[in-house]
């Protein structure tokens, strides 16, 4: 189980989130769903050990997570597109990897490449190992970095608007993917989410965050439409 507890943060004198609880399962797509500058990013930059907090904290099965617990997906599908899509994926296992290793990465270990093979495999990718990950749609590639994010073996999967950057269809698949493996893998899965419509039909719960508080938990079906409303002006004297 992912924790995050009383998560505060503060950019300057600006605090952005005010005690944010939130828990993942094994098992489970969480998708955070809030308005634009709610605090969703802070939240995951967070959870990810990226984003100093003033407050709160984070663990992973009671304790606090280690640098390869945690895979991250991002909008802007972060590949380097002119190496083959095979290394890229072998790149998450870069640090489990000796150092003497991580600074040769043209000379990953058999044993590595077969399980980013694997990895391609379970995204549906097997067959362009070999191309080049730049030569892929915008799909494909974020399904490369989801391949990736498997490789690193990690428990707990943050993605930030992972779909943001794709057409409906292969916004689709991306999730159906990120919910399949986090069913079958047993993996921690925690998506931004743009589109509520997307959440309820792949997430198994949602978080709803307006200004820097969680004002939705629940199952994927609860209406969201009061995390849009704009502001209500406070009332005049
Ligand atoms: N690095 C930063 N420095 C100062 N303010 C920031 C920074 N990053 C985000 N913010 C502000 O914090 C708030 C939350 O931003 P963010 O977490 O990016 O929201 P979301 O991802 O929900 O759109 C916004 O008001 C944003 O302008
Ligand atoms: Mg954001």
């Amino acid at each position: 189980m992912l924790a995050l507890t009383g998560v505060t943060v503060r950019y300057g004198e600006r605090e952005v989130l005010h005690g944010v609880d939130i828990t993942v399962a094994p098992g489970e797509l969480l998708a955070v769903l809030g308005a634009n500058g709610c605090g969703k990013s802070t939240l995951l930059r967070a959870a990810a050990g990226l984003q100093p907090m003033t407050a709160g904290g984070v663990t992973l099965a009671g304790r606090q997570p280690g640098p390869l617990d945690i895979a991250l997906v991002f909008q802007q599908i972060h590949l380097v597109r002119r190496r083959s899509v095979l290394d890229n994926v072998c790149a998450g296992a870069l640090g489990r990897l000796p150092l003497r290793r991580s600074l040769t990465p043209a000379l990953f270990p058999r044993e590595v490449r077969e399980e980013a093979m694997a990895c391609l495999d379970r995204v549906g990718l097997a067959d362009r190992a070999h191309d080049r990950a730049g030569s892929l749609s915008g799909g494909q590639q974020q399904r490369v970095a989801v391949a990736r994010a498997l490789c690193q073996r990690a428990p707990v999967v943050l993605a930030d608007e992972p779909v943001s950057a794709l057409d409906p269809a292969a916004s689709e698949q991306v999730l159906a993917l990120l919910a399949e493996l986090a069913h079958d893998e047993r993996l921690a899965v925690l998506a931004v989410l743009h589109q509520p419509s997307l959440a309820a039909r792949h997430a198994d719960r949602i978080v709803g965050l307006r200004e820097g508080r969680v004002v939705l938990d629940g199952p994927a079906r609860l209406n969201t439409d009061a995390l849009y409303e704009p502001r209500v002006a406070k009332a005049a004297p």
